[in-house]
């Protein structure tokens, strides 16, 4: 995709935010932040990181950067400064007390695991001392965090796909027109989606057997296509059975992986190990994924309001801000991030989404 069409994209998406902003308002507020906060650059703020990721007690092994030797800390020194506003700071204190009696929910992948855990810790960090309880509920499938004195729970659905997996007599059937969960979600106050990792893998990694689409059984397809069938399943359910004027829904971007070094301009760079400060430029060499441009379509089908966290471009940025080696699940991970880092700033365009 090149640039010009890039632009074009970008202004298409915008008219169909001002489309918007006569629903609920939730749009028009992001009208009112007055620019686009996705836009904008990294800079060093030796007032971060925005807490001690060792005093956080709900950090996993596999997020734990600093606990597993990470010897440079300047990663965890960026800000992120969009061009044309200020993005508030993030005040866990506030957060806890707008959210009162709520419930926050992210469904999605295990990178929807790696930003509700940035998010436990501000939020920990903000009251170390108050009651809060972690619970697994549902088989599983659920894990919540709630800070009791605030009544507001932070919650984790675990989804590859957001669409079905059926277990029939020929195997596991992904169904791309079932959201069945949805049933579960569909009351939540707030609600923040993310998949794409899983859609390309195959071999053991890949979760089904068969895919199942208008009622077809399919042994594989085009996964592009497949990915753009279930954002659409998605896309209708909100349509369809969300109440947008009691629950505000986010889509989480395509968070970027940095395996390969020609996509920064250091052919023969296969991981991220040696990185330790982000992509110097203002253009990421290799351009935007084919998937934001899937998710930035679907989206904006949607008619009722929709948060796209369009923390893509900004995180390709972050080469710097993976685990690599340094992680107690012993394999080198340029794909999720540290904690504290990177998911501190997906959670503080989050708050600045939820309560402009
Ligand atoms: C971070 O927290 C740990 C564990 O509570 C503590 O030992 C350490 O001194 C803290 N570091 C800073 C810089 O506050
Ligand atoms: C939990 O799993 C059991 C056995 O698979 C199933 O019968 C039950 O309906 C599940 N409960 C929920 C809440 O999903
Ligand atoms: C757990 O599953 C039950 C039965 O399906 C449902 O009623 C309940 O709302 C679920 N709990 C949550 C927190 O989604």
């Amino acid at each position: 995709m090149g640039l010009f069409q890039a632009i074009i994209t970008i202004v298409v998406f915008s008219c169909s935010y001002l489309a918007h902003a006569n629903g609920n308002g939730f749009e028009l507020r992001r009208q009112e932040i007055g620019c686009n906060m996705y836009q904008g650059k990294w800079i060093f703020d030796n007032s971060y990181p925005l807490y001690n990721s060792s005093a956080c007690p709900f950090i996993r092994k596999e997020f734990d950067c600093i606990k597993y030797g990470r010897p440079d800390h300047l990663y965890l020194k960026y800000r992120w400064r969009p061009s044309n506003c200020q993005l508030p700071r993030f005040n866990g204190q506030s957060f806890l007390k707008r959210f009162k009696g709520k419930k926050v929910m992210f469904i999605g992948d295990s990178l929807s695991l790696n930003f509700w855990q940035s998010l436990i810790c501000m939020l920990h960090a903000a009251v170390p001392n108050s009651n809060i309880i972690s619970q697994v509920l549902n088989n599983s499938t659920i894990s919540s965090i709630t800070f009791q004195d605030y009544d507001v729970s932070v919650m984790l659905f675990r989804s590859h796909y957001l669409v079905d997996i059926d277990e029939e007599s020929i195997g596991r059937v992904l169904n791309l027109n079932s959201m069945r969960n949805g049933n579960l979600w569909k009351d939540i106050d707030v609600l923040v989606f993310n998949t794409w990792l899983w859609w390309y893998r195959k071999g053991p990694k890949q979760q089904w057997d068969y895919l199942k689409v208008e009622g077809k059984i399919v042994k594989d397809m085009d996964r592009m296509v497949a990915f753009r069938t279930a954002l659409t399943t998605w896309a209708k359910w909100v349509d369809s059975n969300v109440d947008t004027k009691r629950t505000k829904v986010i889509f989480q971007g395509v968070s970027p992986s940095h395996y390969n070094g020609a996509d920064w301009n250091e052919p023969g760079v296969k991981n991220c190990m040696k990185e330790t400060k982000p992509f110097a430029g203002s253009v990421y060499p290799v351009g935007l994924p084919e998937a934001s441009y899937v998710i930035r379509e679907v989206i904006s089908s949607i008619k009722k309001p929709v948060h796209l966290l369009d923390v893509t471009a900004l995180s390709q940025f972050r080469k710097d801000a993976h685990p690599s080696s340094y992680n107690g699940v012993k394999r080198m991970d340029c794909t999720h991030w540290c904690v504290a880092g990177l998911t501190d700033t997906w959670n503080e365009l989050l708050y600045a989404a939820l309560i402009a």
